[in-house]
Parts: C-alpha cells; structure tokens; sequence
C-alpha cells in the first residue's frame, strides 16, 4: 500500500506545505476580515472629511496593534490594482483614544494618498505595520516649546499637543501653523477643541496663500519666529512640514534644540535635473535592462517602468526598499552627495542614478 510520501518521510516539509499560519488567517478573514494571527489589520470605522483634499480616517486594529507613542508614524499597506503598496503616515490620535486616525492629504500623483482620499470607505479593511519613528517627547517634557507644522505636517503635532493635553501640562506651547488658506486648516475643530481646554496653548495660523483678515500671511520668516517666541533659546522646537519650511526652519534656528520630521516624497524634497540621454540598469537577480534617466529617484523610475521593488516610506526613513548596488554611481538626494562606483547598499527611494548601474533586484 501506498503512503502519503510528505507524512512518512518528511513531516517537516508536510508542514511547510500545510502552511498553517496562512490556514488559519484564513479561516480567521472568513470569521471577520480583521483577524489574522500573523498581520496588523485594521477595519475602518469612520472617514471624516478635514479639508477638500484631506481626510481622517478612524481604524479598529486587531489584537496584533502593540500600541503607539504620539509623534509616531505607522506603515499602511493598500491594495491597488492587485499590487500591495505600503505607505507612511503619522497618527493624529492620542495613544490612550480607543481607536487609531491617521490624516492623510492627498499628494499630486500620490498613488496612495489619493487612493485612500478616494476609495477608503467605513468598514474597509487596511494593513498596518508597527509604529515607529523618533518625533516623540523625551522624558522630560519641556517647559517652552515651539511647533512648527506646514501642511499635513501637523498630525503628528496634533498627537503631541494632545498627549500634552492628557498629562496636565503646565508649561507654554506656540503653534505655528503653516497653510495655503484658511479653509486648508487640518484638523481645525480639534485643534480648537484643545486650545479651548487648556491654558498653556496658543494657536497661530498663517496663510501662505490666501491672506485673511485678522490672520498672519506669508511664509516662515524670522520676524514671525521672534513675533511669536522671543525666547528661542531657551525653548524646544518641533518642526514638521515640507522640506522648504524644513531647511528654512533649520537655518533660523541655529543653536535651539529642535527636532524634525520630514513629510514630502523624495523627488520633491531635492532641485529637479532635467538630463540629456538615459542610462542602463542591469537588474542582477531578474536579469532585465532598462534604461533611466537619472531625473527622479530609481524606485519611482522603476515603477515607471512597471517594475514594483518593496517599498515603504519612500522617503528614506524604513529601510525598506534597500537594495545592493553592485556597480555604477549614484546621487543621495537627501544631501546630494554622489557615490563611488563600488559595490553599497542603497535606499533606492531617496537615490538616483548619474551612471550605468548594477542593483541586486
Ligand atoms: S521606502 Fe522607506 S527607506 Fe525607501
């Protein structure tokens, strides 16, 4: 008689194939979608409208969400067209609030960011990562601080002021927050909501756009910094926004304490080159060549180019889309600083090619 070859000679392997874990999510998403026992979902329970182009949504996490410190970010993968596409956003809520929001803006071409402000319905169904990321409070939480968002930028600023909020704080908070316009505030309502509760809190918007009546305009400049906070040496500074706030954020406030989070793709982050003639890049492990022009980073020149390498952040901070680079030289578009020719591990995200290229994809 015949026996079942995996069973008898190789249990091990009979396993591996059984796959149990995959079984059991399974059996768990016919259950209810949000379980699993080896992914962070999360099932929407509420999309609020912010702005025109930005939207709150509300996410019960299963039983694998280990939890958050506010000023952190959390990857959320989507399903588009049948690829899984990962992305980075920052947690607008509080830590000890009973559900996550994340508040994501719609980007120009941001395949995700449009998505979610597209298609993501209550009770959908996303994929999260772990929190992570350093924009947090230390353990002594300062008595003067400075926020400076621009844009989206202010979710992780809107988790802080509310973390502040919850523990009683006693010291002095500005807020500098930077938008186009008045009806392009995130988050307002909230916003309000905590100025209104506490003593310690004042709220400056300022318009870059379309100035208003009884409101700042313009942009980030030292006169406002000093308007708002004469005392910037003595305090600490949270900026969080577009890189041109960043940079600008960073050149007046030499020798103050701050601490940033970037929040702009790479591509917009760095000058646009515009480059005559394509290079090659041989991909080692699918043995494909094709060409690039060295004008954006390699992963978005990839995808162009319908080629999908893991990706996460895009913009430098996961890690996840590092790959070896064998040969050829590339620019780092956080600093811009080319490389050697020789054989490194690169962060294609935030990389563009200036050679012929090797990678190990
Ligand atoms: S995708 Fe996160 S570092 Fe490149």
């Amino acid at each position: 008689m015949k026996t079942f070859p995996f069973i008898y000679n190789e249990p091990k392997e009979f396993l591996k194939f059984l796959q149990p874990k995959d079984w059991a999510n399974f059996f768990l998403g016919e259950i209810n979608p949000r379980f699993s026992v080896t992914a962070i979902k999360a099932k929407v329970v509420a999309v609020k409208e912010e702005t025109a182009d930005t939207k709150t949504i509300v996410l019960k996490p299963n039983w694998l969400w280990k939890g958050f410190q506010s000023g952190q970010h959390v990857p959320v993968t989507v399903e588009i067209a049948g690829r899984r596409i990962t992305r980075f956003y920052s947690l607008s809520s509080h830590p000890s609030d009973s559900n996550l929001q994340i508040t994501v803006k719609r980007q120009k071409g941001g395949l995700v960011s449009n998505f979610i402000n597209q298609n993501i319905k209550k009770g959908d169904i996303l994929e999260l990562g772990e929190a992570s990321g350093d924009f947090v409070f230390s353990k002594e939480i300062p008595k003067q601080l400075l926020f400076l968002a621009g844009g989206s930028g202010i979710t992780p600023i809107h988790s802080l002021l509310k973390d502040l909020e919850k523990s009683n704080y006693t010291g002095k908070v500005t807020l500098l927050y930077f938008v186009r316009s008045y009806e392009d505030i995130i988050l307002k309502s909230s916003l309000e909501k905590i100025k209104s509760n506490v003593k310690w809190l004042n709220i400056v918007y300022v318009f870059s756009d379309v100035p208003k009546e009884g409101y700042e305009s313009g942009f980030l400049t030292k006169e406002i910094l000093e308007k708002y906070n004469p005392d910037l040496k003595s305090t600490s500074v949270y900026v969080c926004g577009p890189s041109p706030m960043q940079t600008k954020a960073l050149s007046l406030l030499e020798g103050v304490k701050v601490k940033s989070e970037l929040f702009l793709l790479p591509s917009q982050n760095v000058s646009n080159v515009k480059k005559e003639g394509t290079v090659d890049v041989f991909l080692t492990l699918s043995h494909k060549t094709i060409q690039v022009k060295g004008e954006k980073s390699l992963l978005e020149e990839l995808e162009e180019q319908g080629i999908y390498p893991q990706s996460g952040c895009r913009m430098g901070i996961c890690h996840t889309c590092v790959c070896k680079k064998q040969t050829g030289s590339v620019t780092d578009l956080s600093n811009g600083e080319v490389s050697e020719l020789g054989e490194e591990n690169i962060q294609i995200c935030v990389t563009r090619a200036e050679s012929s290229l090797e990678l190990e994809l």
